[in-house]
């Protein structure tokens, strides 16, 4: 809005002329009656009739639209209050309506955002208490069916007070989880680069799933065998990444699949880890909002799983944080595959044949 608008002299030119040419003819009435007519008298006349309100009703216009326009910015803009000066204010009102027309629009994109945010907020909200009090609820019936009574029973007690313990660790693993979310968003979460070899990871986290996977018969394997290969990023969220992605492909893998790791060179920088599996895969219309805190594809029948959604999130921040990317292909009923980008690095010196990491 700071610019210059185009000036305009039309209206003060057209209204000059009006004035003049009424002022001219009762001058030239005037003069004949009183017997004094001369062209040379109407003529000067005339011509400073005209220069005159031409000069007065041209300030006087950008004065008073300046005024008006100023008013109204600053009823309006309360967020982008552009100080105007008399220079950049004309007469022009197409210009100044256009301009105006290109604020309104400005104003109602931003309402638009602001209201998307707040329905987001919203339903952050319910899913942050939905989430929470499942646990919670379960936890209480424990230890009420426990103080009704309950607890004089000896193997209901140990039972009751094992299964209100898994209610509070679901609880800790959900805060904790938001926690990250939070200190990621806010950048709070400093990240500790270091070079290490991706492959032991991934091999680390394959032998802590093990059993998990073995529960559905799931085969952890690489797609071939590797070489170490060398990578600078956050050792510890970088396993974190793998086991969530790895998890879910557990936990959304058929009887009897696979989780494939596959570790590829991308370009001289970079290299692409990908986690495939041959499980439910998901449906497109999911994608989009996959990686959203709480987005869950079946809000029912999984959460048997007991899943929160909160896992691919955490895995989108982290990778972000990193400031590499993350892609995902899936196909509905055949199986998904997450992928990440890494910084390569060079091999550590003094580190030989099977290394320790950095
Ligand atoms: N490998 C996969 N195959 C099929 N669906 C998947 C896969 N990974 C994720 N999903 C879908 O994406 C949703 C979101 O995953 P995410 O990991 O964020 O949450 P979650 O696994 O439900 O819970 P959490 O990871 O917090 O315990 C899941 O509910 C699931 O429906
Ligand atoms: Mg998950």
């Amino acid at each position: 809005m700071a610019k210059d608008f185009k000036r305009s002299y039309k209206f003060a030119v057209k209204t000059s002329l009006y004035l003049t040419l009424f002022m001219g003819f009762i001058s030239a009435l005037l003069l004949i009656f009183a017997g004094v007519f001369s062209w040379v008298l109407l003529f000067a006349f005339v011509i400073s009739c005209f220069v005159f309100s031409f000069l007065i009703i041209q300030y006087r216009v950008e004065f008073f639209i300046y005024k008006k326009i100023k008013k109204i910015y600053q009823n309006v803009s309360i967020l982008s209050a552009v100080p105007l000066k008399p220079g950049q204010v004309s007469t022009d009102m197409n210009t100044l309506s256009q301009e105006v027309e290109k604020f309104v629009e400005g104003k109602k994109l931003e309402i638009e955002t602001l209201k998307i945010r707040d329905s987001y907020r919203k339903e952050f909200m319910g899913n942050i208490s939905h989430e929470l009090k499942t646990p919670l609820f379960t936890v209480q019936g424990y230890i009420l069916t426990l103080l009704d009574g309950a607890m004089k029973d000896k193997k209901v007690r140990k039972q009751y007070l094992n299964r209100a313990a898994k209610g509070v660790e679901r609880l800790i693993y959900i805060v904790k989880d938001m926690d990250m979310i939070s200190k990621l968003e806010t950048g709070e979460l400093n990240l500790k680069f270091e070079k290490f070899d991706i492959v032991e990871v991934v091999q680390g986290v394959f032998d802590l799933l093990e059993m998990k996977a073995a529960k559905k018969n799931i085969t952890l394997v690489f797609d071939t065998e590797y070489e170490p290969v060398w990578v600078k990023a956050d050792k510890e969220r970088i396993q974190q990444v793998l086991t969530n992605l790895i998890v879910n492909s557990i936990k959304y893998g058929k009887k009897d699949g696979t989780t494939e790791v596959t570790i590829e060179e991308l370009s001289q920088k970079k290299v692409i880890i990908r986690v495939s599996d041959n499980g439910e895969g998901i449906e497109k219309k999911h994608l989009p909002r996959l990686f959203e805190r709480f987005y869950r594809v079946d809000k029912s029948g999984s959460r048997k799983e007991g899943g929160s959604g909160l896992g691919l999130s955490i895995v989108k921040h982290l990778i972000e944080a990193h400031e590499e990317k993350i892609f995902i292909e899936s196909s509905f009923g055949i199986g998904s595959e997450f992928s990440f980008t890494l910084e390569k690095a060079e091999k550590p010196r003094g580190i030989t044949d099977s290394p320790e990491g950095a």
